[in-house]
C-alpha cells in the first residue's frame, strides 16, 4: 500500500505506463497522470479509470520540458514517487531526429528532475531499456545478460537512455536532490490487458514485432516482414526476451516499494525486467498463430539496421532484491494481444490511418 502521497506517472497514456497505472489502482496507490499524448491517447486513461472499478485519475496534457507546468501539478499534489516513462522510442526514427530525442528525452528528464527537487520529491523509477547493452554477444558468457553487462548502445534512441542512467547516478550519488532511483531496463513487453480494454496503440506503421503481426492478423496490414533469417541463432531470425506488459507493469510497483523500503537518502540501482527466457522471430510468429488460429503471411526480408542477434535478460537481480518473478508466458500475451485487437482493431482510434 502507499503512504499519503500521490504517484506520478509521466507517459501514462501509453502503453507500459496505462498498465502501470491500473496496477498502481489496483493496489490502492493515488496516482496523477502527465502525458503530452504524442504517441498515446487519453481514451487508454478512461478505459483505466473503469477497469479500477471507477476511480478518478488526474489527468495533465503537459509536455516533461514545460517546468513551470510541473511545477503547477507538484504544488497542487503531493508527489510521493514519479514513475518516469514518457519519452521518444522509435529506433529508426531517432536516426533522423537526434535533436528531438535529446531534447525530449534528456532535456525533458533534467526539468522533471529539477521540479522534483524543488518539491522535495525523492522516489524516481525510470523505464530505461535492454537497449543500453547494444550487442551483448561482442562478449563471452553474456547471455542472458546481467545488468554488469558493458553498455554500448547502438543508437541515438538508445544513447538518451543510457545518457539519463548516468544522470540518474550523479544525482543519487550527490547531495543536491537526495533522490532514490529505480532504473528499470525492458527487454520487449508484449500483449495486453486481459480484459482487451487497453493494449498497444501506436501510431502509423508499427516499428515492433506483435504490434506489426497483429494489425496483419486484423487485415489492417498484408504481410508481415521479417527482418533477416541469417543470425546466429537456431532458426536464423534473431532472439528477443518477450515479457507480458502486466508482469513489467508489476515490476514497477515492486520497484517503489523496495525504493521506499531504503532508508538511506541518495540510492541507485539497476534491474532488469526480463523473463529469462529467449524467442527467434519465427517462434513468436507460430505462437500467435496458435493463439488465433490464423495464419500469419511472411516475407523474409534484409536485415534491419542496429538490430542486434540476442537480447535475452538475466533478471536474478530482480527476483531476488524486488521479489518480482515474471509469471506469464508468450501464448498468454499472444491471447491478450488477440483479445486487444480484435475488441479494438483501431486501437482507441476510429479512422484508419493512410
Ligand atoms: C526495439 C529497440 C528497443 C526499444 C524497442 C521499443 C533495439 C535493439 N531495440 O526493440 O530499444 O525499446 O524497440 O521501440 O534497438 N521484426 C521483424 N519484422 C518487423 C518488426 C520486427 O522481423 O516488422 C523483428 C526484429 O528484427 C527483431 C524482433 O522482431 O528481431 C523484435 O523487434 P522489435 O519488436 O522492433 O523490438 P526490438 O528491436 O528488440
Amino acid at each position: 500500500m502507499a503512504d499519503d502521497g500521490y504517484v506520478l506517472v509521466t507517459g501514462g497514456a501509453g502503453y507500459i505506463g496505462s498498465h502501470t497505472v491500473l496496477e498502481l489502482l489496483n493496489a490502492g496507490y493515488k496516482v496523477v497522470v502527465v502525458d503530452n499524448l504524442v504517441n498515446s491517447s487519453e481514451e487508454a486513461i478512461r478505459r483505466v479509470e473503469q477497469l479500477a472499478g471507477n476511480v478518478h485519475v488526474p489527468f495533465f496534457n503537459t509536455d516533461i520540458r514545460d517546468y513551470d507546468g510541473l511545477d503547477k501539478i507538484f504544488t497542487q499534489y503531493k508527489v510521493s514517487a514519479v514513475l518516469h516513462f514518457a519519452g521518444l522510442k522509435a529506433v529508426g526514427e531517432s536516426v533522423q531526429k537526434p535533436l528531438e530525442y535529446h531534447d525530449n528525452n534528456v532535456a525533458g528528464t533534467i526539468t522533471l528532475l529539477k521540479v522534483m527537487r524543488a518539491h522535495g520529491s525523492n522516489v524516481f523509477v525510470f523505464s530505461s531499456s535492454a537497449t543500453v547493452y547494444g550487442d551483448a554477444t561482442r562478449f563471452e558468457n553474456m547471455i542472458p545478460i546481467p545488468e554488469e553487462c558493458p553498455t554500448d548502445p547502438t543508437s541515438p534512441y538508445g544513447h538518451t537512455k543510457l545518457i539519463i542512467e548516468e544522470i540518474l547516478r550523479d544525482v543519487a550519488g550527490s547531495n543536491d536532490a537526495q533522490i532514490k532511483v529505480g532504473i528499470l531496463r525492458y527487454f520487449n513487453p508484449i500483449g495486453a490487458h486481459p480484459s482487451g480494454r487497453i493494449g498497444e496503440d501506436p501510431r502509423g506503421i508499427p516499428n515492433n514485432l506483435l504490434p506489426f503481426v497483429a494489425q496483419v492478423a486484423v487485415g489492417r496490414r498484408e504481410k508481415l516482414q521479417v527482418f533477416g533469417n541469417d543470425y546466429d541463432s537456431r532458426d536464423g531470425t534473431p532472439i528477443r526476451d518477450y515479457i507480458h506488459v502486466v508482469d513489467l507493469a508489476k515490476g514497477h510497483l515492486a520497484a517503489v516499494k523496495k525504493l521506499n523500503s531504503i532508508t538511506q537518502p541518495a540510492f541507485s540501482r539497476e534491474w532488469n525486467l526480463g523473463t529469462g527466457n529467449g524467442s527467434t522471430v519465427f517462434e513468436i510468429v507460430h505462437a500467435f498463430e496458435k493463439a488465433t488460429n490464423k495464419p500469419i503471411p511472411v516475407e523474409v526480408v534484409g536485415r534491419r539496421k542496429g538490430d542486434v542477434v540476442n537480447l535475452t535478460a538475466k533478471p536474478s537481480r530482480a527476483n531476488t532484491e524486488l521479489d518480482w518473478h515474471a509469471q506469464l508466458t508468450i501464448d498468454d500475451s499472444c491471447r491478450d494481444l488477440w483479445k486487444w485487437a480484435t475488441a479494438n482493431p483501431w486501437g482507441y482510434g476510429e479512422q484508419p490511418d493512410k
